[in-house]
């Protein structure tokens, strides 16, 4: 089933169905390379699993005994063509993926503030292979649609839950720059681990404040530097050795974006250091992570000199 149905009437129906045509054809056409997950992701678009359990830290979709050790191998060789997994953890029909981030204590630290999420509409833009989507459904959302425009990570989610089958939980390969596509669409809008990545953080805010209905929820979580002043460090080159950082505020510097875009009841509720414990390397992530991020001798401060990222977390309303 489509997601179409289940969004109000405000949403552009007419752009969306040809934005949606457009990147079906983009994603399909052969010679653009994504047949390197989408060939994995169909060989196992069968497989069905019948016991899930989204409560606990880690995703658990299918049990080891439900498939049979050919599937076991052929479900190892897809799950590993989709590394390098940067969200989890996730076990699936019985195989540990120990992923870059440890996303249970991210997820942790917002349920408390979640607001009531049952038979809502939801976004959640840059929902990668869908870690936090799958985390929501024991809250019963009507719908959730993960915007995600990496190929790679639209085809992990697609596969976890061709298994899972949750047919509240949608993927588009959708970004930012689509919410005008939805507007006084959605009841709650996840933006984690995004904001620092746009250039124009005060437009997306925008867009996401037009796409909340009236009386809507953001949950926003970033990567922050350390301060009470509001202001945004803006890197020479790379933040952390990671490239697209454009603006890495204070916490005093969200709120002060929150406030002047037109958001109330603004709640700074978790503000935290960020650590090697949280995103490291693992099995499944075979690239550099934090630890190679930070100056070794000086670990207040990344390998650029800037001062480390913290990560901080606000709610807002519409
Ligand atoms: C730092 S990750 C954060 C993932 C997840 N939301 C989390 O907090 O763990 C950024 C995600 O945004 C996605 N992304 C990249 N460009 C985007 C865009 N224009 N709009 C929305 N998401 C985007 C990336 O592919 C990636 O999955």
């Amino acid at each position: 089933m489509s997601y179409i149905d289940l969004l109000p009437a405000t949403a552009r129906h007419d752009e969306l169905a040809r934005v949606r045509a457009e990147k079906k054809r983009w994603v399909e056409q052969r010679k653009n390379g994504f047949l390197r997950y989408r060939e994995p992701s169909e060989s196992v678009s069968h497989l069905r699993a019948s016991r899930c359990d989204f409560s606990g830290d880690t995703v658990r979709i299918g049990g080891a005994e439900e498939i049979d050790p050919a599937e076991r191998q052929q479900v190892l060789r897809v799950m590993r063509s989709f590394m390098p997994w940067r969200k989890g953890p996730f076990n699936v029909f019985g195989i540990d993926i120990d992923a870059e981030w440890r996303s249970e204590r991210k997820w942790n630290r917002l349920r408390p503030e979640l607001p009531d999420l049952a038979d809502k509409v939801v976004a959640d833009i840059g929902c990668n292979n869908g870690y936090y989507m799958f985390r929501m459904v024991p809250c019963r959302p009507r719908l959730v649609l993960g915007f995600e425009p990496y190929v790679q990570h639209y085809y992990t989610f697609r596969t976890l839950n061709g298994f899972a089958g949750r047919d509240n939980l949608h993927i588009d390969l959708l970004g930012v720059e689509h919410l005008n596509l939805f507007p006084e669409c959605f009841d709650v809008i996840f933006l984690l681990g995004i904001i620092y990545h746009r250039p124009s953080p005060i437009e997306a805010l925008r867009d996401i404040y037009a796409a909340l209905k009236p009386g809507g929820t953001l949950i926003l979580e970033s990567q922050a530097i350390p301060g009470e002043d509001p202001v945004a460090l803006f890197p020479g080159q790379t933040y952390a050795k990671v490239r697209g950082t454009w603006f890495v505020p204070t916490g005093a510097c969200l709120r002060n974006w929150l406030k002047r875009t037109g958001f109330r009841d603004i709640n700074l509720f978790c503000s935290h250091p960020m650590s090697s414990a949280e995103q490291r390397r693992t099995d499944w992530m075979s690239y550099e992570s934090y630890e190679d991020f930070i100056d070794k001798e000086r670990p207040a401060l990344t390998i650029e000199g800037y001062p480390a990222p913290r990560r901080v977390f606000l709610k807002a309303k519409k």
